[in-house]
């Protein structure tokens, strides 16, 4: 291959790439532009806050989980957001899991332990679509990193439901939100002002449930987020220290060099 081929094909290559990443942003600019927040996990030394994910948590335990598993959720990392071990058995305790058989072949229910998965209310998925006008409740384990958007695009479908613009058609059993693909969800506004009591004595406005629930459904989805700055950090800093040290060794070697 001659330079020239090698410059030619590097050029489309670069353009391809190019387009293919603002093809896939515009893809998920489908709806109006997110009502981003200030979360504390951006940047590169972003950490979760610990109050916000627990009272998260209460509104995942409280509303969500009406209709929505974490099946790669254990109740045994809710330490991981300051729970005591205590506390995420107790909480573990509250929820049903299946286990078995048993001795006459039999699937039964038991309180849920710190090794289960946070489970589906419903018994299969045809039993959640019969209870959701046919829509299924998706696992939520990943939906904030699923999502173009991720928390910002959890918090702007949680707070984006209004009346249907004049000349749109709402289906039966079927709600108006701008910011969910398509426009219509089977999903009735989940989180209402009041709709739970923070054990925190937080004011459970809409607005702060929605925020804390998409902080928590983050946590759910990337719980090695914190690890994964601070090595970012170190990183850094190592290249930082090894630039230096090249730049003193470079000077040093070709100091005699006129
Ligand atoms: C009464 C049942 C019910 C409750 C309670 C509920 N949801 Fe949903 N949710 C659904 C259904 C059904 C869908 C699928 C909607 C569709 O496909 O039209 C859904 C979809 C979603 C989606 C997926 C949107 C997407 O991009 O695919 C998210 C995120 C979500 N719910 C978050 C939540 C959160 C957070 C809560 C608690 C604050 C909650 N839901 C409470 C029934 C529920």
């Amino acid at each position: 291959m001659s330079l020239n081929m090698i410059k030619k094909a590097s050029v489309t290559l670069a353009a391809t790439l190019v387009l293919s990443a603002s093809a896939a942003l515009a893809a998920g600019g489908g709806g109006p532009a997110l009502k981003t927040q200030n979360w504390s996990f951006n940047g590169p030394t972003g950490t979760f806050d610990r109050a916000q994910v627990q009272r998260g948590y209460q509104v995942y335990s409280e509303v969500c989980a009406g209709c929505h598993s974490l099946k790669y959720v254990r109740f045994g990392n809710l330490p991981a957001i300051g729970f005591s071990e205590a506390e995420a058995k107790a909480i573990a305790a509250e929820f049903e899991a299946e286990d078995g058989p048993d001795d006459d072949g039999e699937m039964f229910m038991r309180p849920a332990r710190l090794s289960d998965a946070m489970p589906s209310p419903f018994a299969n998925d045809k039993a959640a679509r019969a209870s959701n006008n046919g829509a299924l409740p998706p696992d939520l384990s990943l939906i904030a990193k699923a999502r173009v958007g991720g928390a910002d695009y959890v918090y702007s479908l949680l707070m984006g439901y209004s009346d249907a613009p004049e000349g749109h058609e709402v289906a039966e059993g079927m709600n108006y939100n701008a910011w969910f693909p398509g426009t219509q969800i089977a999903m009735a506004p989940p989180v209402s002002d009041d709709g739970v009591e923070y054990a925190d004595g937080t004011a459970a406005t809409a607005d702060q449930q929605a925020k804390d629930v998409s902080a928590f459904l983050m946590w759910a989805a990337e719980p090695k987020l914190e690890d994964r700055h601070r090595t970012g950090l170190k990183t850094m800093i190592f290249l930082i220290i090894l630039t230096i040290l090249f730049w003193l060794v470079k000077r040093r070697v070709w100091k005699d060099a006129h």
